[in-house]
């Protein structure tokens, strides 16, 4: 059956990145955007320049680095944020400027714009953005809250000023599916100049129905999603990429479309979103879950050894999933670690490969077998250590027991030089952030604490999630570890490093967080 093809424009550097705590470094966002890159979405949407340094940067680095995607960057309703965002995506083969402003009476109060200014702006800045740019997407915020006359009359002034992609975005995720398609449906027939131009749906999951939504825009004739990987983004996150991408393949009895992304990669990058942004992947989630493919009861398992079709609509590995294979040891060399790295997806370079073999070497001592698990959680421990990190934990011993108080004896390299302390708390964990507290005070708040087994049995690793908070910045700090104070110590000191480069972010130019979309009009 011939299929229509749907582009996927991928926003996790960008609304993925505005979720609270997913920080993600500049080197993190080269390597997740190199990854989108080669699994074949479309439409890279790589940062909002106007919004930092360090936001206009990555945008630059990835544009310049780019290959097959078209590279986009976000940019208000103005002629400032338009400049800056084409001065970084200009040097991609394939540029696109993506303007926006909110449209709703709700948004249009904030700026304080009546209809006629608000279409005007609209006018003037996108016939800016496309003397610029010819490639040029404008959205209307909150358009599923938009008065339906007043969308069309907006869309219809954005077509002429030059826009080629036409985003309809559900921002507080609030549509529904039937609700979703209508629109897209009516806005074709509805606006003159719709037949030259794309729509594209961009739904949240403030409902659980952004993929959804998404999917049934499409049915609409919407023929760009905008999606993040494992639905990262801001509140309940976005459309998840795996989920439409991986319901078009499966169901592409009833939704005849293709996409261009390769599905074999989708473990591979869920796995370092997750690992990069400190956002851990639900167990039961959708496509990249742990559980997604595990059959636990009897039934299941018996139907599935007979014949998976019994149970399963798609195979592990079309997602990238090898089975669980033999487990690595102590006597494991360096070429048996990087083959079961690439079996799970993870292409290191020489110069990681060396510090997480030293690392897998220290764990095969403490523990028998080593698990993929136990790989996973390793090589996210050591992406989550920065050698340009302020702030590194040296050395740890705890006393802790039945009696009170328990100690930490700490010593911490803080720029450079070696810091000791031994800091008493209400159980080892809580002495052991005292330490850390007295070697470099800061006024951060503890927001959550996370402790997961990797594997089963009393040697199995601990992973560590940790997330701050200070002055409205929220940053999350990972580690792993059999000793699981080690695994906390780090992963808060992680947490901290994070919040670091936040604040000097939020220095060096405008937050995203701290722009508001009232600058937008
Ligand atoms: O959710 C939203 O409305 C957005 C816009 C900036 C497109 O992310
Ligand atoms: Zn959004």
């Amino acid at each position: 059956m011939a299929t229509e093809h749907v582009l996927i424009f991928d926003t996790t550097l960008r609304d993925g990145e505005q979720s609270p705590g997913a920080t993600m470094t500049h080197s993190e966002k080269l390597e997740i955007a190199e990854m989108l890159d080669d699994m074949g979405v479309d439409i890279i949407e790589a940062g909002f320049p106007i919004a930092s340094e360090g936001d206009f940067n990555a945008v630059t680095e990835i544009a310049k680095r780019s290959k097959d995607a078209t590279i986009c960057g976000l940019a208000r309703a103005n002629f400032k944020d338009i400049d800056r965002c084409y001065e970084a995506v200009k040097h991609a083969a394939s540029p696109r400027i993506h303007t926006f402003i909110g449209t709703s009476p709700l948004h249009r109060a904030i700026p304080n714009l009546n209809q006629d200014e608000m279409a005007e702006k609209i006018h003037e800045t996108v016939t800016h953005a496309r003397n610029l740019c010819d490639n040029v997407q404008w959205s209307p915020m909150d358009a599923t809250r938009t008065e339906y006359d007043y969308l069309c009359r907006v869309i219809e002034i954005a077509i002429k000023a030059g826009a080629t992609t036409i985003n309809i975005p559900d921002t507080v995720g609030y549509t529904a599916p039937g609700e979703s398609a209508d629109l897209i449906r009516r806005l074709i027939t509805d606006v003159p100049g719709s037949d030259d131009i794309i729509y594209a749906t961009h739904c949240h999951n403030d409902l659980g129905m952004a993929t959804a939504n998404a999917l049934a825009a499409v049915e609409g004739g919407a023929r760009q999603i905008e999606c993040t990987i494992n639905g990262l983004g801001e509140r309940a996150g976005n459309t998840a990429l795996e989920e439409v991408v991986m319901a078009m393949k499966v169901r592409g009895d009833i939704m005849p479309y293709h996409t261009g992304i390769d599905t074999k990669k989708i473990m591979a990058i869920s796995r370092r979103v997750a690992t990069v942004s400190g956002f851990n992947v639900q167990f039961n989630k959708a496509i990249v879950g742990k559980n997604a493919f595990a059959h636990e009861s009897g039934i299941h398992q018996d139907g599935m050894l007979k014949n998976a079709e019994t149970f399963e609509i798609m195979r592990p590995e079309d997602v990238g999933l090898t089975g669980t294979s033999l487990p690595l040891g102590k006597h494991s060399g360096r070429a048996a670690l990087r083959a079961k790295l690439n079996e799970l997806g993870i292409d290191l370079a020489d110069n990681q490969l060396k510090d997480v073999f030293v690392r897998f070497k220290e764990l095969a001592d403490r523990k028998k077998e080593v698990f993929d698990d136990d790989l996973l959680a390793l090589v996210k421990a050591e992406a989550s250590d920065e050698q340009s990190d302020r702030l590194q934990v040296k050395f740890l011993r705890v006393i802790c027991g039945t009696e009170a108080p328990q100690s930490a004896d700490l010593t911490m390299i803080v720029d450079g030089k070696e810091v000791q302390v031994t800091a008493q708390g209400d159980g080892p964990v809580d002495a052991t952030f005292n330490a850390v507290k007295a070697i470099f005070p800061h006024g951060a708040r503890l927001q959550l604490y996370q402790v997961h087994a990797v594997t089963e049995g009393t040697d199995a690793q601990a992973t560590v999630s940790v997330r701050m908070e200070e002055n409205g910045n929220i940053a999350t700090g990972q580690s792993a570890d059999t000793d699981t104070v080690v695994a906390s110590a780090k992963a808060y000191v992680n947490a901290l490093n994070r919040l670091l480069v936040k604040h000097a972010r939020s220095a060096g130019g405008e937050d995203f967080k701290t722009v508001s979309y009232k600058d937008a009009g």
